[in-house]
Parts: C-alpha cells; structure tokens; sequence
C-alpha cells in the first residue's frame, strides 16, 4: 500500500533558489513521495514565484500593504494554507516574522533556514547579506547555515541540521553568501528528508 504524498508549502520573498532546490529534489526523487502543494510569497515581484510557475505549482503572493497588520496578514496565510492540509510548512527567504498565532497553528511544522551557525548571527534583524557582514567583522573561521524548527522568538528553535563553511582569509560578503547559500540548498533537502521521516508513521 504506497503510503500517501507528503505535502509542503513554501513560503518566499525573494530569488527562491532555495525553493529551486526543493523542487529539483522533488522532480529528481530524492524528495520521494513529496510535493510542493503551494508556494506562498510575501512580494509581488519575487523570482520565487516565477520558479513555482515553471515548475507548474501552485503559487500566490499577499500583498502586506493590503492587511490592516501582521495579525491580519498571518490570519490569511493561516486560511490559505490550512485548505491545503500539508504535512510541513517551509520558510525559504521568507522575510517577515511571523506571529505567534500563525505558529501555534502548525505547531512542529515548521521550518526555517538560515545563513548562519545559529545561535550565533541570528535573531532580529540578522537576515540576508548583514549576517554574512556581521560574521567577517568577528573575525571568526567559520559560519555556515542552520536548519531549525520556527518558534515565537526569532532564529531560536531547536536546531534540525548545521553545516559549517570556512571563512576564507580573503572572502566579501559576496564570496561568502554564494559559497554558504550553496550549502543551504543541500542542507534544506537534508533537513525536509529528516523531518518528514521522523513525522512518517512507519508501518512495522
Ligand atoms: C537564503 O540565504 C536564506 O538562508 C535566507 O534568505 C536567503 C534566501 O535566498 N533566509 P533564496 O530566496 O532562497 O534564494
């Protein structure tokens, strides 16, 4: 008896290339008995949205200025994502903090990834190319990217897979994020395998 479809949504605001890399795992088989059901970007003008088009998935975008606020907005991603009953719900460049009520309303089911060894270089604030600046100004050897389960207080969940990338003596911003977003798109797969497993009933 095929044990039944895995399904994820994704939530975006910006190029998606981590999106693309879960739809390449999908398309390839190695995300087995999974599918995209719905990609949801919070900007109108993401390239996110342009990649589910080509790969054929369903995909929306909510314009914030539209909602009186977050509560509001976060109502409406619940609404929307609730119709599509999914097993995994999957932050991919997903640039606004959700609220506690969105949270509570998939508890354990969600997922974010983030360009840093959290807890370091996380928290409020600490997104995209200011992370990579904030870790080359430390002076540390090494960062890398952070897989965790979403809780109310940014960045703070409990830590699904880690992957370290040395920080090279003469790496920018630039040569960091590219090097460490590479290792994003293979840890996110690894992380969406691990936790749809551990959630898999397996039938003894
Ligand atoms: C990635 O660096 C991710 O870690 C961070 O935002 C970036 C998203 O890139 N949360 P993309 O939109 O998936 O290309």
């Amino acid at each position: 008896m095929p044990s039944k479809k895995k399904k994820i949504a994704v939530l975006v605001s910006g190029s998606g290339t981590n999106l693309q890399a879960i739809i390449d795992a999908v398309k390839s088989g190695i995300l087995a008995n999974t599918e995209i059901s719905i990609v949801i970007s919070s900007k109108k003008d993401a390239f996110a949205l342009k990649r589910a088009e080509m790969a054929e998935i369903e995909n929306i975008f909510l314009t914030p200025a539209d909602f009186s606020d977050n509560n509001e907005f976060d109502k409406k991603l619940i609404e929307i994502i609730s119709n599509y009953s999914v097993d995994l719900i999957v932050l991919a460049g997903y640039m606004r903090i959700l609220t506690n009520e969105f949270i509570n309303s998939f508890p354990n089911k969600i997922i974010n990834i983030h360009p840093a060894l959290l807890p370091d270089f996380g928290g409020k604030g600490m997104y995209g190319h200011k992370v990579h600046k904030a870790v080359l100004k430390s002076k540390v050897k090494e960062s890398g990217c952070t897989v965790h389960y979403v809780i109310p207080e940014v960045d703070a969940g409990p830590i699904i897979l880690q992957k370290t990338v040395a920080v090279l003596e003469n790496d920018t911003v630039d040569s960091l994020s590219k090097r460490i977003l590479s290792e994003e798109h293979k840890l996110l797969i690894e992380a969406i395998k691990k936790v749809l497993m551990d959630s898999h009933h397996c039938v003894i």
